[in-house]
């Protein structure tokens, strides 16, 4: 009716639908190539399947796009940037420095994917529970637990439930798996402006009370204005700020070299961030860092 053209390719992986207008791309598999554990590891969350739950909530801000892919992946920013969340954290026994993992990774899953992999010092929905849940919070964990233990073994379970999963598929599609999940992109609308798009997404047979917990985490951390979003718009204004007037004294980069030289990143380390880039200036300029 709108004369829109079919895409090239459309193809879905694990119930994500990902749809392509370039004829030549490679089929969605070998693109997504080591990211598909990530999806796995979302759509083992369920029995029955994922949603979307409620609306789209819609945001901008004045920076490069680029600059949200390096910040949705980086966990270095986390402490100091959204220090009033953690501090909320741990006057409201939400919990903080007591994670059942202590794993701390930086993933290359290739083709310009990545993910940073760490204990979780918060509730998750799926499936480690907190103080402030209470003893029903408790309960209900230990039984989301023991369905996920059933669907994938004891140690998948384990990695699934306590560990959060700040993934970034190349260039622009953001899946947080954290004390909720996210889904995250985001375009350029003009230079140094980007407007993104989000959504929660939570299994469907999910009971109404951790239905709950997962959306109060959402909105309390993630949403436009929970303890996060706004730490992070500001802190990446202030960057395209300083790089717009970066002439000065001839600055006009952003140094991610953390952990370069370690042979096994950490969640600290900023690997994740130089795979994107290295597929960029791959994409870009036909070279690969
Ligand atoms: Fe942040």
């Amino acid at each position: 009716m709108y004369s829109l053209p079919e895409p090239a390719h459309f193809a879905s992986y694990r119930g994500f639908c990902f749809m392509n207008l370039d004829p030549n791309a490679v089929g969605l598999e070998e693109y997504l190539a080591g990211a598909k554990i990530i999806l796995d590891f979302i759509s083992d969350q369920t029995d029955v399947g994922m949603e979307i739950v409620g609306g789209c909530q819609e945001y901008g801000f004045g920076a490069n796009w680029k600059l949200l892919c390096e910040n949705s992946i980086d966990g270095y920013h986390g402490q100091p940037t959204h220090a009033s969340y953690f501090d909320y954290l741990l006057s409201t026994h939400g919990s903080f420095g007591d994670a059942k993992s202590q794993l701390s990774r930086a993933i290359d899953l290739g083709n310009g994917h990545a993910t940073i992999e760490y204990g979780a010092p918060w509730g998750r929905p799926v499936a480690q529970a907190v103080p402030s849940w209470g003893e029903d919070g408790k309960r209900d964990t230990e039984e989301v637990f023991a369905r996920l233990e059933r669907r994938v073994g004891r140690d998948v379970a384990e990695r699934i439930a306590y560990n959060n999963r700040n993934t970034l598929i190349f260039p622009n599609l953001v899946i947080n798996d954290i004390m909720a999940i996210t889904i995250r992109t985001f375009y350029p609308v003009a230079p140094g402006r980007l407007k993104v798009n989000a959504w929660a997404l939570a299994p469907m047979e999910e009971s109404p009370a951790m239905r709950e917990r997962r959306l109060f985490n959402f909105l309390e951390f993630l949403g436009p204005g929970g303890f996060a979003t706004p730490d992070d718009a500001e802190a990446l204004e202030a960057c395209q700020r300083g790089y717009e007037n970066s002439d000065i004294d001839g600055i006009g980069w952003n140094d991610i070299s953390k952990g370069a030289l370690s042979d096994r990143p950490t969640s600290q380390d900023e690997e994740q961030m130089r795979c994107f880039w290295r597929e960029w200036s791959r994409r870009m300029e036909g070279e690969v860092g």
